[in-house]
């Protein structure tokens, strides 16, 4: 696969247009309107909804690396389950055959492939909503505060499966910023989970860009990289998928809020 690598490495994203077909498209929002269906938001949306239920909802999250859970948007009132959704996550990609198929697709590992994974793991896979209207505003961070190895690994494949533009609350990022530090950790500590502060390094100063993306495109982020997205004020979705990979051949985290006991990481074979 052809990748303009010196612009990977210079800017920390690199935007590949028409990298999903409109099939691959199309069959990952049918079946996550199938899974939102299936979906029954009874005791879910009493989970997220209900101030003293912070130990379920907190459990609800933590077990969700090896599972395929609901997460409801904040703002989300009286909307249908569908149009209420943040997201679906955090093993699609592994327990779902479709998620499955088009994420371990020859493509995509070829992609990870020329961005020079050894040995590629497929670790975290997010149905990203971004409802109408409601679609939450995503705040600047970078993905290995949430994912770490050591060294670093953690890359983000964004696919847009809307068109994404700045109305709709596409993604935004401050090229060369994944030079920089890694501010932060979200990790488990016992039974809870706590963000620490690893260097008070501010953001760069650097302009942010609008990474629109038409349909299928795919945007490859680096661990490192600061992004974000504002809230969708618009009447359209921004439907996305996110698979985070990183290399076996790094050291992960003990403490990472994504544990897999039961559930092995899995390459692309
Ligand atoms: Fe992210």
């Amino acid at each position: 696969m052809n990748l303009d690598l010196a612009a990977y490495d210079r800017d920390g994203f690199l935007v590949l247009k028409d990298f999903l077909s409109v099939a691959d498209c199309d069959a990952l929002q049918a079946r996550a309107a199938e899974l939102v269906a299936a979906f029954d938001p009874g005791p879910a949306r009493t989970v997220f909804s209900t101030r003293d239920q912070g130990h379920a909802r907190d459990r609800y999250f933590q077990e969700s690396g090896g599972a395929i859970r609901f997460f409801f948007e904040d703002e989300a009132t009286d909307q249908p389950v569908a149009l209420a959704l943040n997201k679906i996550g955090h093993a699609l990609h592994d327990l779902d055959p479709v998620f499955d198929r088009v994420s371990r697709q020859p493509r995509v590992a070829e992609l990870a492939e020329a961005l020079g994974f050894r040995q590629p793991l497929l670790l975290q896979s997010m149905y990203l909503f971004k409802q109408p209207h409601i679609g939450g505003e995503v705040g600047w961070h970078q993905d290995a505060t949430y994912l770490h190895t050591r060294p670093s690994t953690v890359t983000g494949l964004w696919i847009a499966l809307d068109d994404a533009d700045r109305d709709n609350g596409c993604l935004m990022a401050l090229p060369d910023g994944h030079r920089g530090p890694l501010r932060q950790r979200f990790h488990r500590s016992g039974e809870a989970m706590v963000t620490d502060t690893l260097d008070a390094a501010p953001w760069p100063t650097t302009s942010p860009v609008a990474l629109e993306a038409r349909r299928g495109t795919l945007v490859v982020l680096h661990g490192l990289l600061p992004h974000a997205s504002a809230p969708n004020r618009s009447g359209r979705p921004r439907h996305a998928y996110a698979l985070h990979l990183i290399d076996g051949c790094a050291e992960y985290a003990s403490d990472n809020w994504l544990q897999r006991p039961d559930l092995p990481l899995r390459g692309f074979a």
